[in-house]
């Protein structure tokens, strides 16, 4: 059983794991539990687990008997590591591959489903963290991803979101139909995951 302690960071309450307190890996928390119950429910076919950390989103997809194949990615060399660790101790490295880049910089080919549990808050001093600033505003990563996704999606293909509501988007636009699937409170924010299809 992984040991965790709950800390307040910013607006968010986040679950660190206790047993690697200095790892730059974010460590599954409320945030990766609500996507990873829509990525066990929904995905399949071939399956792109973008900003993978720890790799759970990835692991789940994949143990699924309907998914072919996941390609997790993430802008960390480290949380790539910790990825193929959950994938060769869950044995599952034969229907996966990894890849350091930066959103869609690397990437090549298409996807039934693209996940992302992404930074979605705020810059706050002191909050540099970029598992949890998604910049200024606190949705710039979450746009620039939706502008290059569309281009790695099949046709019919989804992407699983999660944002909140201190990211600074109302959860529409940017060229998508937006679905959302589950909502949260969380003390001072509210925790949104959404399906969503180009437009
Ligand atoms: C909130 S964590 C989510 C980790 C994991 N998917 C989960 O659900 O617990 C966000 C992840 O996105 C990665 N990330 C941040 N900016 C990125 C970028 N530009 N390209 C790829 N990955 C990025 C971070 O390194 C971090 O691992």
């Amino acid at each position: 059983m992984e040991k965790r302690i709950t800390a307040t960071v910013g607006t968010s309450i986040f679950c660190l794991g206790v047993s690697e307190p200095m790892s730059s890996v974010y460590p599954p928390s409320e945030d990766s539990y609500m996507l990873q119950r829509h990525v066990e429910r929904l995905v399949s076919g071939k399956v792109l687990d973008m900003g993978t950390g720890s790799g759970i989103q990835a692991v789940t997809a994949v143990l699924k008997h309907e998914v072919e194949h996941v390609l997790a990615v993430d802008i960390n060399p480290e949380a790539i590591e910790a990825a193929r660790r959950r994938a060769s101790d869950a044995g599952v490295l034969h229907k996966m591959a990894f890849k350091k880049s930066d959103l869609f910089e690397e990437i090549d080919g298409r996807f039934n489903w693209i996940v992302f549990n992404p930074p979605y808050l705020p810059y706050e001093e002191g909050l540099p963290d970029p598992t949890w600033i998604g910049g200024e505003k606190g949705c710039e990563t979450i746009e620039r991803f939706l502008g290059g996704a569309r281009d790695h999606l099949t046709a019919g293909g989804f992407i699983l979101l999660v944002y909140s509501s201190e990211t600074g988007i109302n959860g529409g636009g940017c060229g998508y139909n937006w679905e959302v699937l589950e909502e949260k409170t969380l003390f001072f924010e509210r925790l949104y995951c959404a399906r969503l299809s180009p437009s």
